[in-house]
């Protein structure tokens, strides 16, 4: 039900043409004023803002716009931006909280320690809502509606998001560094890992396919390409000619933050090429890889059919949004709504 189909056209409109979600009366996109139900158990509804900040998506989606536009890879970090905080003491804007007296910073973490960003466009999209509904909209909302918005304008899949997220007084340095799964990582740890937080192998499987946009370090995949087993060997699952390419970014020292993308066919596109170059042996990462050849579970019959059928994916990558956006939230008393998401009030 979290999947909203639209005809081909309207979404190659919407793509297209942004700025027409405008003529939606309300909250941008006409279907996020859908009323009260879509949460779940989390304690979070569609229409939290229906009458706080009618117009908190649109105020997102116009800032998403311009800064996508700019640079198209901000639509992947705001995305990854989201997982990263959702995976570390739930939904609550945790990641995006400075170093202070009170606070040491996730931004620290081994998984986020320069890699993760966009902190610049949530701060803008922040000083926009304070501008136009202060003290109303919380920062981990600003993060769910940024991934989502970010999904939509990359092309992929739209779905009722529900909201009401608070903002914690905390942050978890160590749980960044345990709870994000490593790109070296087994399939079993991952699985693992997305269990911890309530995701099944279906929702696994589907949230990895937002490696199809973006880009990864050279550190992060160095290892299959020089010593994947400690043995001096590069990881043998890898296509040929992809690994020769690689070899050409990444070399056996140094390089370490030059760039390659996730889904080198269309890195910029939402769309299910991903899984088909998983399936080709031109996954980037050792946990894009292993979704196909861990052998555990079903993930590989799953990277099958999302290669195969690209609307079976979208519907589930929205679904699974959906579900790891609910992850542990704050809400009613729990929590803040912070006036800067870069500090407590
Ligand atoms: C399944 C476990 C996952 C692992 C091991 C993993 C690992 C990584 C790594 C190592 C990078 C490159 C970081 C860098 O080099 O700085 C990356 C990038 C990215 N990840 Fe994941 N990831 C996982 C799941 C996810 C999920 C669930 C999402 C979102 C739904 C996601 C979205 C992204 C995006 C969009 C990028 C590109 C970011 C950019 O270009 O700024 N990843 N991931
Ligand atoms: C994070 O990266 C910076 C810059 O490369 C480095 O100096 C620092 O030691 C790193 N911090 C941690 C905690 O690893
Ligand atoms: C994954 O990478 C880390 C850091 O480079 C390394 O310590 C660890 O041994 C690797 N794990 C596997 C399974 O290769």
């Amino acid at each position: 039900m979290a999947f909203l189909k639209v005809s081909s056209s309207l979404m190659v409109v919407v793509f297209l043409f942004p700025t027409l979600s405008l003529a939606f009366p309300g909250s941008g996109f006409g279907w996020d004023n859908g009323g009260y139900f879509g949460g779940g158990h989390s304690g979070l509804f569609p229409g939290f803002y229906q009458f706080s900040c009618p117009q908190a998506n649109e105020i997102v989606m116009s800032v998403l716009e311009k800064a996508i536009a700019k640079d198209p890879r901000m639509a992947a970090s705001l995305l990854r931006l989201h997982f990263h905080d959702c995976f570390v003491q739930g939904c609550d804007a945790s990641i995006l909280l400075d170093d202070s007296a009170k606070i040491a910073s996730e931004k620290r973490s081994g998984p986020n320690n320069n890699s993760i960003r966009g902190f610049e466009v949530i701060d803008e999209i922040k000083a926009k809502l304070e501008q136009a509904c202060p003290h109303t909209v919380s920062c981990a909302d600003i993060l769910a509606l940024s991934a989502r918005g970010s999904t939509i304008l990359s092309g992929g899949p739209m779905w009722e998001l529900p909201l009401g997220r608070k903002d914690s007084r905390t942050a978890s340095l160590s749980g960044s560094n345990s709870n994000i799964p490593p790109p070296n990582s087994t399939v079993q740890n991952l699985i693992t890992l997305f269990k911890r937080q309530g995701l099944d192998e279906a929702d696994l499987v589907a949230l990895s396919g937002g490696h199809t946009i973006g880009v990864a370090r050279c550190v992060t995949f160095k290892q299959r390409l020089y010593n994947q087993n400690g043995n001096n060997q590069p990881d043998a699952t890898l296509e040929k000619t992809y690994y020769h390419g690689l070899k050409a970014v990444c070399p056996k020292t140094g390089g370490d933050n030059n760039l390659s993308p996730l889904d080198f066919a269309s890195p910029a596109k939402f769309d299910n090429t991903y899984f088909k170059l998983v399936l080709w042996g031109k996954g980037l990462l050792t946990s894009d890889e292993v979704l196909l050849t861990g052998n555990v579970g079903k993930t590989m019959e799953l990277v099958k059919a999302y290669a195969t059928d690209e609307e079976l994916f979208f519907g589930q990558f929205a679904k699974s949004m959906v579900k790891m956006g609910n992850i542990s939230p704050l809400t009613g008393s729990n929590g803040e709504v912070r006036k800067n998401c870069r500090r407590l009030n």
